[in-house]
């Protein structure tokens, strides 16, 4: 009796935090296109999670942020652990969004085991044939349920080559073709995703076009391109953006913005570095460290969210989803990359909950768009 009632306290002073108005970001931009939120286990799999709660109210898809990489599904060969991504599906079925499976190929996130062999490297065989048990374990387990996966994430360097990778280095550049092959064979009805940052930069644009070009041409199915689109109030610029979008739509595929924040916080590189590298923790690269962040910050936030919203908006004929790399400040990966423990504030609803300017912003952008086109881009 007495764990119901605090629920029920729990939750009604959840609803309490949520937007009081009847409209949410998936109503308001279901003419345009889907728009998801990436949640962890605190939030899928905990039924009193305020983060939960705003994803179920908000978004029409979800996207696991780590729950599906290789490291979690199968730490060791052959072994499976299924019970937290189950969930994370259970999470997305019972609220009707469409559920994106993050990701079967990269270079990070994947046990070492994968690349090793008794004696040094894998051979090519051997990589061949445990990434295809991977993708057909993992896609086979939720064919049919899994709306679309990134079947292979950030292969490309900002030049348009390809970059390091243990699955290139064992296989060979045919690596990500292979990957985009088995996944189609496992689940032939599921969307199928190349992923990656830095899109904006012209090189790497140019470099994933020709990939696409390439796979039409040989019959290998790929649906869209995810442009990460992690930025900064300062950049990249919008218009890089809109250039590979309308780049992608002019070689036959989708894009999706899948990975959407906005760091305010000083960098330490500029928004070029690689996306994995760290940096010493200092204070000036902290500023804002008691939650609060100063109003002319937060307007400069809505600001761009509003820029990169009507470039979206007019792009809606080309872009099937846009995602946000999380539901709330306090959760975000960027309180800790590039620099560990610092306080970011890159997402639509603050360390309270509580949506920020940028969401109402975002909430009343559509209407104003469908009266005045690129109103977004004034000043
Ligand atoms: O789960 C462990 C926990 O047990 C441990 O106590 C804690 C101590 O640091 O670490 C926890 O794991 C962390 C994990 O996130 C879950 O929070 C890892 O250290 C941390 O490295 C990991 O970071 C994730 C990162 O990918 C790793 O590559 C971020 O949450 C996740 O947002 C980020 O997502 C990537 C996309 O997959 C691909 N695109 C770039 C994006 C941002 O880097």
């Amino acid at each position: 009796m007495k764990t119901i009632l605090l629920v029920i306290v729990s939750l009604s002073q959840l609803f309490a935090l949520l937007p009081s108005s009847a409209e949410t970001l998936k109503g308001v931009y279901s003419p345009y296109f889907t728009i998801g939120a990436a949640l962890g286990a605190y939030a899928f799999a905990n039924p009193e999670s305020p983060v939960g709660a705003i994803a179920v109210r908000e978004f029409s898809s979800v996207t696991a942020e780590n729950e599906m990489k290789p490291e979690r599904l199968q730490p060791r060969e052959g072994e499976f652990r299924w019970d937290v991504a189950d969930r994370f599906v259970e999470f997305g079925e019972r609220n009707g969004m469409k559920i994106i499976g993050h990701c079967l190929v990269w270079h990070s996130q994947t046990p070492r085991w994968f690349f090793q062999k008794e004696g040094g490297k894998a051979d090519r065989d051997t990589l061949v044939r445990r990434m295809k048990a991977h993708i057909h374990a993992v896609v086979g387990r939720y064919k049919g349920r899994v709306h679309g996966w990134d079947v292979v994430n950030e292969a490309f360097d900002d030049a348009g080559t390809l970059r390091y990778s243990p699955w290139r280095d064992g296989i060979g550049d045919d690596f990500i073709e292979l990957a985009f092959r088995f996944a189609h064979e496992a689940d032939p009805d599921a969307e199928l995703y190349y992923n990656d940052f830095n899109m904006f930069r012209r090189g790497k644009r140019e470099g994933v076009v020709r990939m696409v070009r390439d796979f039409k041409a040989k019959g290998v199915h790929i649906d869209a391109v995810g442009l990460q689109t992690h930025t900064r109030l300062s950049g990249p610029p919008v218009a890089e953006y809109e250039a590979t979008i309308e780049a992608l739509a002019a070689a036959g595929v989708k894009a999706m913005i899948t990975e959407l924040d906005v760091s305010v916080l000083p960098s330490p590189w500029g928004h070029t570095a690689e996306i994995m590298s760290s940096q010493e923790y200092r204070a000036k690269y902290d500023p804002w460290k008691d939650g609060n962040l100063p109003h002319e910050k937060q307007q400069e936030l809505t600001r761009r969210y509003r820029d990169l919203f009507a470039m979206f908006l007019r792009h809606a004929d080309a872009i099937d989803r846009v995602t946000f790399w999380g539901v709330c400040d306090r959760t975000s990966w960027l309180n800790n990359y590039p620099v560990r423990g610092r306080t970011d504030y890159p997402l639509l609803f603050d360390r309270s909950y509580r949506p920020k300017p940028c969401y109402d912003a975002l909430i009343a952008l559509p209407s104003l768009h469908k009266t005045s086109p690129g109103v977004g881009n004034l000043p």
